[in-house]
Order: structure tokens, then C-alpha cells, then sequence
């Protein structure tokens, strides 16, 4: 398929970085939509771990050109961190093989220091966000008032658009939250500065990504964070502020939607969260804790403990219809090695009532799950390549969660390294 978008299908960190490293071996161009610098995705080759945050999982490949569309917020400091970060491990990064959008949104100072004070403004009812300015810079952009890469590489442009924005966010931080104020003068110079960093950069991603389509190239459309923190679809408001699935594509792009041919979804084979926000199936007790432990689940850009819990078949399907996937990948398979007894949620008690549906729209918080179960496994399947040579017990309960969520899986992932995967037709 010329054409590819992988999404994460879960509350994010479902293995998307690996997985997306691994394709984009056969693929021509990585771009990714939305987001920010609040993802971290994991890529592990050749025994060395990368984390990256804005520059697209395609980058360890030579060869592949990686582009940063319009619908980021991108924090010109973290970019020139994490391109200066590969470079001084050997990683080829240059305008050559990472395109920057002119129309990507620019994350300053002030929406970190503001993402931070509005959490703490809300208390009991904060969303746990990642710190990393994506919402105020996402609010900006939905406010007209936020500046583009484009601006800071005119300085002109700059200076009149940052002086308006920056007014109004001092008169907030120092009326509303008696904080510290930024200074214009200094801010104006530090971006244009950063700007200038980023020009050899900077283009028109759309065109590039649509002309690379055109041409019969291979593209794999990135996503971030996962389905279920969907700024519309997700469980709002404790989701981020984009688009998270295929549906951030073509605006995130400037892609048609016909010319998204095949949309794969990434899940574990549990679940996790970051963050506040409802989770049915979440588990406190110990199998939650043992999870954890098993699946070294700390979130890779915040370093946060993940709430660890069941597989939600209604979520999944949720998600995989919205998405128009053809299927997904499990990932983490061998995380649950171990376990007498595996749960996966058939349906929700709402109210005493039974539904299979998820209930999108509605505050999922004291809805109960109802939980079917299987039998484990206990033996190692990290090194298992062949779907025929898992365990018995492995192969049911894959085939039983693939059966209630009603898409195929396409590919099972028993480990981090590129190398760790079990084929099943992606
Ligand atoms: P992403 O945000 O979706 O790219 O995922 P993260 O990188 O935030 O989190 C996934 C974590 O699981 C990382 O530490 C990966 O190295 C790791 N990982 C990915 N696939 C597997 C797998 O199949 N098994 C195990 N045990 N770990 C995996
Ligand atoms: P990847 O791409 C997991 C969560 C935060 C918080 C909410 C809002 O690695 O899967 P934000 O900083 O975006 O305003 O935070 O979204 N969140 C993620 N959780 N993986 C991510 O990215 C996430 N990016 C944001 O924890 O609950
Ligand atoms: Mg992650």
C-alpha cells in the first residue's frame, strides 16, 4: 500500500515507535501530524535506545526522508535538542532527511510555564499533561494569536506577532497567577535565533508529502499519543489537544483523505495510562503492580509510573472503527508471560445496565467493567518469531481478543528490540 497511517488505538505508548521503526525499512517517507514533544517513542536497534520526541521514528534509517507536518506544536528547544542528541550518537540528521512544516505551531516559553501554572490552577480536577506547553500553544492556534515557524524566520513578522501574543500572556501570568513575567526583547531575539537554527529546515511539508505520493512513493503517516486521548473521541478532558488517529492526517498534513489507503492501529496486549482521567479497566491491586514491574512502565518522556490495567475490548473496537482500521498490532505480548489468569473487559455495567458499546461522549468515570478470562502461560516467548511456536495458551488469547475486538491482528510484538516480532501480514 503506497499509503500507511499507525495510530495508537490506547491511551498512547502502545509500542508505536518500534513498531514504525521496524516499517519504515521499506517505507520512502515517516511524517508525523499532530502532537508534540509530549510523545516519547522507543526505538531500540542494535542494542542501543533511542527516545524521540518530535523527530519522526523513520530517522534511524538512511535513506528515508522524515517530515514534521503542520499540525505540530513544536518546541523549537526540544527540536534542536533531540536533532543535536542523534547527531552526537552518529545519526545523519540534516535538511536532507528531516523537513519541518512553516505552518507547524511554535511552543515558547510562556505555554510551558503556562501549562504548568493551569494545572495547578485546577487542582483536584488537573489533567496530568506532560508539561510540555501542547495545550496552551494548541489554544493559541485555535485563538489566532499563536505564531508559526514561518514567523521566526522573519523577524519583522515576528517582533509584531510575538508583541501582541506575549502582552496578553504577561497580563495572565502576572495578574491571574502572580508569577514571573517574560521579557519581549530577550524572547523576540531567542526565537528568531532558534529560528535561524531551523531554517535549512524548514519547507512546504504538504506539497513534499503529497509530490512523494504522486511519485508512487511508500508513505507512513506517524501518530502520537493514542485514539482514546482524542481531543474530539477521546475521554475528554483528560485527553491532549489534537487529533490523534487517522483523523489528524489531512489536516495535519495537507493530505487528501482518499489517499490514506490502509490505517493499522497499535495496542498492547493490556492497557496503561498516563495522566489523570478514567480508565475502567485499570487495575490497583497487585496484577496492575506486576504488570508494571513486567513491562518496565514508566512513561519515556516524563518518567511517570504508568497506571497499568486489562485489555478493553469495547475501547478497541471504538477504536478500530473510527479509525477505519484493518487491524492492529499487538505489542507486549510477552509482558503477561506469568500470569495464571488473563482479563480482557467483553462489556461495561453502566447504571446497572449491560453494554457492549463504548460509551463515547459519556463520563466513563464508575463504570464497571465486565470481565471475561483465560488461561496464562508461563514459558519465555521473547525469542518466539513464529506464530506456531508460541505457547498453546498464547495463541488462544490472542485469537480470543482479536475475535472480540473484530479486526485482524496484523503482527505480534514479544520484546523492544526491532527484532522481536511475529509477523501475521503487515
Ligand atoms: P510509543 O509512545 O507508542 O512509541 O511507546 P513508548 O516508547 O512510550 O513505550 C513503549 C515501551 O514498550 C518502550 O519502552 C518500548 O521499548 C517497549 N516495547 C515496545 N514493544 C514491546 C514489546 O513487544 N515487549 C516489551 N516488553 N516491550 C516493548
Ligand atoms: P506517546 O506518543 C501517553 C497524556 C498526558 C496527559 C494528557 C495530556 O508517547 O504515546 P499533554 O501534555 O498532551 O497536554 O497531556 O495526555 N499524554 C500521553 N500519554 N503517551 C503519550 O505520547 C502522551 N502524550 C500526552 O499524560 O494525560
Ligand atoms: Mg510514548
Amino acid at each position: 500500500m503506497p499509503s500507511l497511517s499507525v495510530f495508537g488505538a490506547q491511551w498512547g505508548d502502545e509500542g508505536k515507535g518500534k513498531i514504525i521503526d521496524l516499517l519504515s525499512s521499506d517505507v520512502d517517507c515517516v511524517v508525523r501530524y499532530q502532537g508534540g514533544a509530549n510523545a516519547g517513542h522507543t526505538v531500540i536497534a542494535g542494542g542501543e535506545k533511542y527516545v524521540l520526541h518530535l523527530i519522526p521514528s523513520g530517522i534511524l534509517h538512511p535513506g528515508r526522508l522524515n517530515l514534521i507536518g503542520n499540525g505540530l506544536s513544536v518546541d523549537p528547544i526540544a527540536l534542536l535538542e533531540e536533532i543535536e542528541g542523534l547527531r552526537a550518537r552518529g545519526v545523519k540528521v540534516d535538511g536532507t532527511n528531516l523537513r519541518l512544516s512553516g505552518a507547524a505551531h511554535v511552543i515558547f516559553e510562556h505555554h510551558r510555564k503556562m501549562d504548568g501554572l493551569s494545572e495547578v490552577w485546577l487542582g483536584d480536577g488537573r489533567i496530568g499533561t506532560t508539561g510540555r506547553g501542547i495545550g496552551p500553544c494548541y489554544a493559541d492556534k485555535a485563538s489566532r494569536t499563536g505564531l508559526r515557524i514561518s514567523d521566526l524566520l522573519d523577524p519583522e513578522r515576528c517582533r509584531k506577532r510575538l508583541k501582541a501574543a506575549l502582552a496578553e500572556k504577561n497580563a495572565v501570568m502576572a495578574k491571574v497567577h502572580n508569577a514571573d513575567v517574560f521579557d519581549f526583547e530577550d524572547q523576540l531575539q531567542r526565537y528568531v535565533a532558534l529560528g535561524d537554527k531551523l531554517r535549512d529546515f524548514v519547507g512546504d511539508v504538504g506539497h513534499e508529502v503529497r509530490e512523494a505520493y504522486k511519485a508512487g512513493k511508500k508513505v507512513l503517516f506517524e501518530g502520537a499519543q493514542g485514539f482514546l486521548l482524542d481531543i474530539d473521541h477521546g475521554t475528554y478532558p483528560y485527553v491532549t489537544s489534537s487529533n490523534t488517529g487517522t483523523n489528524g492526517i489531512p489536516a495535519g498534513v495537507g493530505f487528501p483523505v482518499t489517499g490514506i489507503d490502509r490505517s493499522v492501529g497499535i495496542a498492547k496486549a493490556y492497557c496503561t495510562r498516563v495522566g489523570e482521567g478514567p480508565f475502567p479497566t485499570e487495575d490497583h491491586g497487585k496484577e496492575g503492580q506486576m504488570i508494571r514491574d513486567a513491562g518496565h512502565e514508566y512513561g519515556a518522556t516524563t518518567g511517570r509510573p504508568r497506571r497499568c490495567g486489562w485489555f478493553d475490548a469495547l475501547a478497541m473496537r471504538y477504536s478500530m472503527e473510527l479509525n477505519g482500521a484493518a487491524g492492529f498490532v499487538m505489542t507486549n505480548l510477552d509482558v503477561l508471560t506469568g500470569f495464571p489468569e488473563l482479563r480482557c473487559a467483553v462489556a461495561y455495567n453502566i447504571d446497572g445496565q449491560r453494554t457492549e458499546t463504548y460509551p463515547a461522549g459519556q463520563d466513563l468515570a464508575g463504570i464497571e467493567p465486565v470481565y471475561e478470562s483465560m488461561p496464562g502461560w508461563t514459558e519465555d516467548i521473547t525469542a518466539v518469531r513464529k506464530y506456531e511456536d508460541l505457547p498453546q495458551n498464547a495463541r488462544n488469547y490472542v485469537e480470543w481478543v482479536q475475535k472480540l475486538v473484530g479486526v485482524k491482528v496484523l503482527m505480534l510484538s514479544v520484546g523492544p528490540d526491532r527484532k522481536q516480532v511475529i509477523p501475521l501480514g503487515l
